[in-house]
Order: structure tokens, then sequence, then C-alpha cells
């Protein structure tokens, strides 16, 4: 399973990075907007930025709703760097330029995806990435968890290659679960990937190891 860390922060990459655990990066307009990073040219630069930090794939979204639009800017980010995903939205024009960055061998995350039929589509385009938004489904009383489930099982079927990569996920249930359910990738905050090294058991066990070996010397 692979670990992506969705901020714009550069301090919390960087410090996901370090732990040795860190696959990728997602981000979107919020997030860039979050850490107050405004202006094409400073979301470019941005954008590189992050790639010289990690190792592995970096979304960056495109802002346009036009097929045509889309490609340019698309192109305009997949140039940036060798790391760079073209993020486009689950519209109609979006599965198309989908299409098209697939048929170019440049690599595509296909975001804001809330059912099976939009992660099937989305499949069918040649997706390299799908991003079904769990926790927004959490949000209106749906089983974000469930969305998973059965588009692993659809992608199963016919052994479509398009990675699940579980997206809005908020805490270490839904990064367990997910790995449970057989999602290819995880992106979630600092706090979600950090939580996992937490249990009572083992800060009282270390305590207890170290108290010991002071005795002994
Ligand atoms: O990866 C998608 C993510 O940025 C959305 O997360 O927490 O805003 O639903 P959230």
């Amino acid at each position: 399973m692979k670990f992506f860390i969705d901020t714009a922060n550069l301090a919390q990459i960087k410090e996901a990075q370090e732990l040795g655990v860190l696959d990728g990066v997602t981000t979107n307009p919020s997030l860039m907007a979050k850490e107050g990073i405004t202006g094409k040219e400073n979301i470019l630069k941005h954008y590189v930025d992050i790639c010289n930090i990690v190792d592995g794939d970096v979304s960056a979204e495109v802002i346009s709703t036009d097929f045509d639009e889309m490609v340019k800017e698309g192109e305009e980010l997949a140039a940036l760097h060798e790391q760079i995903v073209v993020k486009l939205p689950m519209i109609k024009d979006g599965v198309k330029a989908c299409k098209y960055f697939s048929d170019k061998g440049i690599r595509t995350n296909v975001t804001l995806v809330f059912s099976p039929g939009q992660a099937l589509l989305a499949a069918k385009a040649g997706a390299t990435y799908v991003s079904p938004f769990i926790g927004r489904l959490d949000d209106i009383s749906t089983d974000g968890l469930n969305l998973i489930a059965e588009i692993r099982h659809i992608y199963d079927n016919y052994a479509f290659d398009t990675q699940i990569l579980a997206a809005s996920v908020r805490h270490t249930m839904h990064v367990i679960d997910c790995a449970k359910l057989g999602a290819d990738v995880m992106t979630g905050g600092l706090a979600s990937i950090e939580g996992l090294l937490k249990h009572p058991l083992t800060d009282s066990g270390l305590a207890k190891f170290l108290e010991d070996y002071k005795k002994g010397n």
C-alpha cells in the first residue's frame, strides 16, 4: 500500500518524507489556498518545490473544466517535473482529458469520485489513479469505505490497472480499513500517518525496558 500525504504544507511533507514511508503527495486548489499559495506562477513553483522533497508521484490539479483548456493546463503541469501526475475532476471533459493523457503516456489522477460508476469510467479512460473521497461520503452519512470495497471488486473483476487512491482520509482507522479492503494508495494528513505509530502498550513497554536497563548499568 502506498502512502501519500494530502497537503501542500512543505514542513509536513518533509516530516513524512523523513519518516521514510512516504510514496507521494496529493494537493488540490483548497490545500494550496490553505498554505497561502496563490497565483499561477507561485502555484507552479510550489509543485516543483514539493517534487524536490519527495521521490514519488505528486498530483497537481487542473482548474479548467473545458477539455481544450484542461489539455493545455495538464500538459503544462506535466512538463514541470517528471513526478507530476495530472489531477482531473470527474466530469465529462475530465474523462475525455483523462483518455487523452493516458493515450499520450501522461499519468493522471481522476478526483472527486463518489460512486462506483464514476470509478469505472475513470478506469475505462485509462486513469493511473482514481480518488474516491471517503471522508466526504462519511460526512453525509454514507459509507465511504463501502465505496472502496465496491471499486476494488469491480477493478478486480476486469484486472483494471487503475490504482485506487483512497482520498479524504481523515484518521488512522480510515487508513487501516482501506488497507484491509485493498486500496492501492491512501492519502491523508500527517496525523493520519503518524497516528499509526501510537499504542499505549508500546509507550509503557519501552519505558519499562529503559528503566530495567538503567537498573543493570
Ligand atoms: O484528497 C482529497 C482531499 O483533499 C479531500 O479531503 O478532508 O477535504 O474531504 P477533505
